[in-house]
């Protein structure tokens, strides 16, 4: 017999929505360890423990934003959260410019942002669990009606909003199910032929490619210029030598 999860090819999202929960990563991962199929997704109206990469909380007032997890179950190794995160980014870019008319832009590895702020950020998280494919819960934040004093002062400077930016706020509703159809569109793109178109869709969506970066990783920081992406959704930096570095885990940081 298959495992849980085994030759699942297309999604087909079902959709549940609470008021108020924990976290809605959370939420996903439970429901992955009893079974639920992928395309299973949870959509909250708040969040009191919304986290964020790193350890780092996700400011998740009542109605002021999207939170959703969609749990997928694509096999592989841990390291595809790393793709799929990046697939995440893309849909979640597409699905916002279209329900916004927002320029909305990509940095690596996981931050949506306007006008070089941050305005919606993606946790992928990898869950190995006996007798089942893993679990990919697949966290996505989107701040639509924040202002800006209602954001932590710490965030003030560097997040947005919809609103903030001057966008079209869509219905959250709405603007799930836009974001949902592209994750659809490009899972399949992604389980037919690979990563590679959905490199390419990211590299056009990157508002800092070409640009002199700042890099931390654990403890460390490097710098150089934004090369893109490879094949394995690493970061590509250009030192100051000449050579590349590739980086499978940090954060980028503009210079
Ligand atoms: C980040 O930018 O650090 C990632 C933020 C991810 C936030 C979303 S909100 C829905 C889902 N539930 C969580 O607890 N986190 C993700």
């Amino acid at each position: 017999m298959n495992p849980i999860g085994a030759n699942e090819k297309t999604l087909d999202w079902r959709v549940e929505t609470v008021d108020e929960t924990s976290s809605t990563n959370d939420l996903v991962s439970a429901r992955a360890r009893e079974g639920e199929a992928s395309g299973f997704v949870i959509r909250a109206i708040s969040q009191t423990k919304g986290r964020g990469r790193r350890g780092r909380s996700w400011f998740s007032p009542p109605g002021s934003g999207l939170y959703f997890s969609a749990l997928l179950r694509p096999g592989g190794e841990p390291g595809i959260s790393s793709l799929l995160t990046l697939l995440l980014g893309v849909a979640a870019a597409e699905g916002l410019a279209e329900a916004t008319s927002l320029r909305v832009g990509l940095k690596w590895p996981n931050d949506l942002r306007v006008n070089g702020k941050k305005i919606g950020g993606i946790l992928c998280e990898y869950i190995d669990l006996p007798n089942q494919l893993p679990a990919i819960v697949a966290g996505l934040g989107i701040n639509l009606t924040t202002r800006e004093a209602d954001f932590p002062p710490e965030l003030r400077e560097s997040a947005s909003s919809v609103l903030l930016s001057g966008g079209r706020v869509p219905d959250a509703e709405h603007l799930l199910h836009l974001i949902l159809e592209r994750i659809a569109f490009w899972y399949k793109e992604y389980e037919s032929s690979g990563f590679e178109a959905v490199r390419e869709q990211w590299l056009g969506l990157c508002d800092n490619l070409g640009e002199m970066v700042s890099v931390r990783v654990a403890d460390e920081t490097f710098s150089g210029k934004n090369n893109g992406i490879d094949e394995a959704g690493r970061l590509l930096l250009e030192k100051a030598d000449g050579s590349t570095q590739r980086i499978t885990s940090g954060e980028v940081e503009l210079t």
